[in-house]
């Protein structure tokens, strides 16, 4: 067994996804809350993760594949899949009770076959294009079709779902018109005898934004990112959500370098005097953007220690005029407080023109997630 200290560690703070998640959970009641853990809960460790949100109460878990919902089967909630169903994923989806998303009625005709075929009855969530554009029956012509779906005798119509591309503040007309869209199809379907356990709209944006998204005919939330403390980069913030994440790695040495050196690949970087740097034990690698080369920070000893040159897979160095003590194994902070300093994930993103959904999944493979 490798008992051996990573050399890179991301620390996500358990207390903090609690908070989160009550937060989220008080802004929505009576709806419940769908947590969404997809991409190994946005690259933080799922099965910690789903732990925890079961215990605070989740609804349930959202992921993208089956691989993915079946390393979260044994919790004890319903799990189900948010996009579409790939043909060579309905037997494994079937086989294990995933509540299984309905796009199109084609779809529908494979996953009521294998149902049959297992002898099944099938929980099925039918996805509604709003205004999305990406997957589901489109508003305009859902109504005939999800009807349909009445007479599929191996599938229970049990959730429905659509998706909000834009609900960034309370004034976006497009996210309110597809609220409207929605709620009248499920008046419709009600009027035709078609109703729902489950009905939904609203992750993290809309959540923020848009109250009605969140109430009746709304009875379900999914939420990935505000569990984790973040949000897209344009949306308004209207709860008090904290930052899950903090990534930490050592000083591997301490060089006194003379005038005119030039620090890493490209000679981006050159020395004005003789200096003191640092270089740390984290790179591209580790998830450190490239876009943090001679423009980023870390923290060493409390103090914010400027990045010289370009970062490397592994290692990047650093300026140490404000820490002339640091000494190789001394702790750095990339994310996250040190003293009375912090380096935020926004930070990050904003830098390289990202959003923080992409920098969390992007924590390399071998930097241990570390649950505090
Ligand atoms: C269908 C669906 N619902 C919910 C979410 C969660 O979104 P967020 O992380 O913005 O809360 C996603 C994520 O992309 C999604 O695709």
């Amino acid at each position: 067994m490798n008992t051996q200290e990573s050399r890179v560690r991301l620390e996500v703070s358990l207390a903090k996804l609690r908070h989160n998640f009550e937060t989220i959970a008080e802004r929505v009641t009576p709806a419940g809350v769908v947590a969404v853990l997809k991409a190994n809960a946005y690259g933080l460790g799922v099965r910690p993760i789903a732990k925890l949100l079961a215990g605070c109460g989740a609804a349930g878990f959202g992921v993208a594949e089956v691989n993915e919902a079946l390393e979260l089967t044994g919790l004890g909630l319903p799990v189900r899949i948010l996009g579409n169903l790939l043909p060579g994923e309905i037997e494994a989806a079937v086989a294990n009770d995933i509540i299984c998303p309905v796009c199109d009625l084609e779809g529908a005709e494979r996953l009521n076959a294998e149902a049959a075929r297992q002898n099944k009855n099938i929980r099925i969530q039918i996805a509604v294009d709003t205004g999305m554009g990406r997957l589901g029956f489109r508003y305009e012509t859902a109504l005939p079709q999800i009807l349909k779906l009445k007479t599929y005798s191996n599938l229970t119509p049990f959730g429905i779902f659509s998706h909000c591309p834009v609900a960034y503040s309370k004034y976006d007309s497009f996210t309110a018109l597809q609220i409207e869209r929605f709620k009248q199809l499920i008046a419709s379907l009600q009027e035709n005898g078609m109703t729902f356990v489950e009905r939904h709209m609203a992750a993290s944006d809309a959540i923020n934004n848009f109250p009605a998204s969140t109430l009746a005919p709304f009875n379900m939330v999914r939420t990935g990112i505000n569990l984790y403390g973040y949000c897209d980069n344009e949306v308004a913030h209207t709860m008090d959500l904290q930052g899950v994440v903090e990534l930490k790695t050592r000083l591997a040495a301490v060089r006194k370098l003379p005038a005119e050196a030039t620090i890493g690949y490209g000679r981006t970087y050159k020395l004005r005097k003789n200096t003191i740097v640092g270089t740390i034990a984290a790179g591209y690698a580790d998830g450190l953007p490239l876009a943090l080369s001679n423009r980023g920070y870390v923290l060493i000893n409390g103090k914010f220690c400027p990045i010289l040159g370009r970062l490397s897979m592994d290692y990047t160095t650093v300026l140490l005029d404000e820490v002339p003590e640091a000494k190789c194994g001394d702790e750095v902070v990339c994310i996250g407080t040190q003293g009375e300093n912090s380096i935020l994930l926004e930070e990050w993103a904003q830098l390289k023109g990202t959003h923080a959904y992409e920098l969390l999944c992007s924590f390399g493979s071998r930097v241990k997630r570390i649950y505090v």
